[in-house]
């Protein structure tokens, strides 16, 4: 089938379901809701079989949904309406929570329903959720709901319609800030995590830090008390403030002035007067290390997969000392919803000289790039438990092995962000893997890779475990019978050999030169594209169009189809 996807953005769950349908066979083009013109002239063009929206903030025009099948994937139960579901299935402390696919019609997520998925609530950002639980619900029930068309069409089959006063779900208003307010004098931990987690990452909580209005996110819950609402202390680059009964610990604020979210230290020099509270003097509170069985594992989570030159620097001193552990295998595990966005490009927008943070930041990536491929007394893998894009698609690569929860969505390229060529040696890394042809293939596509599809090009060598807790298990055990495996020396040896004879016939360093000499064209060359994209990727500027290689419809010598998809 020809499916377009009207959506807002080409975010995760878009990508998720682009890949996921892709594989299926159908055909798939994209349009962002920009606005009922560019729609109706994007179904003009598509004359697409179905109409799919994976992530709407406007109702599908009229003339579209009378016309053909609109299924909409709504993250609520099913009679759940309104803006900001998740957010008041968090705040409400529901105890399970849904996705609905229903049919697009005149009032907004009331139309039929053609399927619907339910899921336990976990303590986590809405981010988070919506990564995980929600964009396997949204694959299942849209998968349901594919199931139906043909039944519909023969008219076998119709969705049901929905009963308001039976259904669990109700309507519910726009989030507002007021219902978001911490009252940091009554407020537990449990209420102050939910108020924060149901914002996280957009809008975040309008709250106050050293007397200054901002907005907070990326909150943990932390292992100190003190008087409700004081602040007890600096850890890493994020404060701690006491809660009724407990503290958290708050890593981002947004303040008026700056307008982008960034780690609360790096927005308030009076954090730095604060005391820090754990004495880690080489590591960040986002990284742990942890072993058993031989095997070392490194966690690295670090807010929305940004890694800044500080986070290199503290990762790569992290894995250093591993390596000096008497283990036989290191586990990068990265976070648990990116393993690595690459370079932080927040940071870099606010840095007095955002060329010179992008350069500092590169190298910083790079150095910890070439201590993973340099291992000589371990065997590395990486587990990817979460999605990675650009630089941190190839950081990845840097270790020996490289494996992916079945969920996980690669964006192994850079162009997107101002045609960037990118580092990480990636014009080492990607060849050996996938060959010359399809490394070309990728970068030019620009397109969101799934684990399945890139473990049959062999970026991936393993693709295992349904959920979070399956993979992480399941990379465990693999690990660990690979420090224990008979042949390990064997192996050790013959990465050793082969790293030494490809440094033979090109090294590392040539590599990187190469990189760095183009990156330092987009930086501080004469064409500020890189500038330009980062700026409005951080200030999250809204789209005027659809990327040409995503709207299929309007590529040149795109031929309209005969008129078959119409209802
Ligand atoms: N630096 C800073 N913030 C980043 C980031 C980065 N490298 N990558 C992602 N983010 C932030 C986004 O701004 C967004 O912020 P929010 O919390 O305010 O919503 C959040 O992480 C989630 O990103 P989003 O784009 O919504 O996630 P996605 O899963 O839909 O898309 C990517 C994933 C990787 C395709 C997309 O985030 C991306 O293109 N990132 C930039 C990668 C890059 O170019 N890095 C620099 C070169 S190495």
């Amino acid at each position: 089938m020809r499916i377009l996807f009207l959506t807002h953005a080409f975010n995760s769950l878009t990508q998720r379901l682009f890949v996921e349908l892709t594989a299926l066979g159908h055909e798939i083009s994209i349009e962002f809701d920009i606005n009922d013109s560019v729609s109706v002239e994007a179904v003009e063009l598509f004359r697409p079989h179905l109409v799919l929206a994976p992530y709407l903030r406007r109702a599908i025009p009229e003339t579209i949904w009378r016309r053909h099948v609109c299924l909409i994937a709504h993250p609520g139960i099913v009679g759940d309406r309104g803006p900001s579901a998740l957010d008041w299935a968090i705040l409400n402390g529901e105890a399970e929570w849904g996705v609905t696919v229903l049919q697009a019609e005149a009032e907004m997520d009331a139309g039929p329903v053609w399927a619907s998925e339910t899921f336990p609530m976990r303590v986590a950002k809405k981010s988070s959720l919506y990564r995980n639980e929600v964009t396997e619900a949204a694959v299942r029930a849209v998968r349901a709901a594919l199931e139906r068309l043909p039944d519909y069409r023969a008219g076998t089959w119709k969705p049901a319609p929905l009963d308001q006063s039976a259904a669990r779900g109700q309507r519910r208003p726009l989030m507002r800030q007021a219902d978001r307010a911490i009252d940091w004098s009554r407020d537990d931990t449990a209420t102050v995590l939910a108020r924060l987690n149901c914002g996280d990452g957009f809008p975040g909580v309008r709250d106050s830090l050293f007397g200054q209005p901002c907005h907070l996110y990326n909150a943990r819950a932390h292992a100190a008390t003190g008087a409700p609402g004081e602040l007890l202390g600096r850890v890493g680059e994020g404060v701690v403030r006491a809660t009724l009964d407990g503290a958290v610990w708050i890593g981002h604020a947004r303040t008026p002035a700056m307008g982008i979210k960034l780690p609360v230290a790096g927005v308030f020099p009076e954090a730095g007067a604060l005391l820090e509270m754990e004495a880690l003097p080489n590591f960040s509170p986002e990284i742990r290390y942890e072993e058993s069985a031989g095997v070392g594992y490194l966690h690295f989570d670090f807010y929305n997969g940004a890694m800044s030159t500080a986070a290199c620097q503290h990762l790569l001193a992290a894995y250093e000392a591993a390596t000096q552990r008497p283990t036989k295998v290191i586990v990068l595990l990265g976070g648990e919803d990116f393993f690595s966005n690459g370079l932080d490009l927040n940071r870099i927008e606010a840095a007095e000289s955002p060329s010179d943070e992008s350069w500092r930041n590169i190298n910083a990536m790079d150095d910890l790039c070439r201590a993973i491929l340099n291992s000589s007394r371990h065997l590395t893998i990486s587990a990817l438990r979460g999605n990675a894009g650009a630089g941190g698609a190839f950081l990845a690569l840097a270790a020996d092995r490289v494996w992916a929860r079945r969920g996980v969505i690669l964006n192994p390229h850079y162009k997107n962000m101002g045609n960037l060529y990118g580092s990480e040696y990636w014009s080492y890394l990607l060849p050996r893997r996938v060959g010359v042809e399809r490394a070309a293939e990728i970068m030019r596509g620009r397109l969101p890779l799934g684990a399945e599809a890139a473990a049959n090009m062999g970026f991936l060598d393993a693709v295992f475990g349904d959920h979070l807790p399956a993979f992480e298990a399941e990379a465990r055990t693999r690990a660990e019978a690979l420090a224990v495996a008979t042949d390990f020396e064997a192996r050790l040896q013959a990465k050793c050999r082969r790293r030494a004879e490809d440094e033979a016939s090109k090294a590392l360093d040539a590599y990187r030169a190469e990189e760095l000499k183009h990156m330092q064209r987009n930086f501080y060359g004469f064409d500020p594209s890189y500038h330009v994209a980062r700026h409005h990727f951080v200030r999250k500027t809204p789209h005027s169009w659809t990327p040409r290689h995503l709207a299929i419809h309007r590529e040149l010598g795109w031929v309209v189809p005969d008129a078959e998809g119409a209802e």
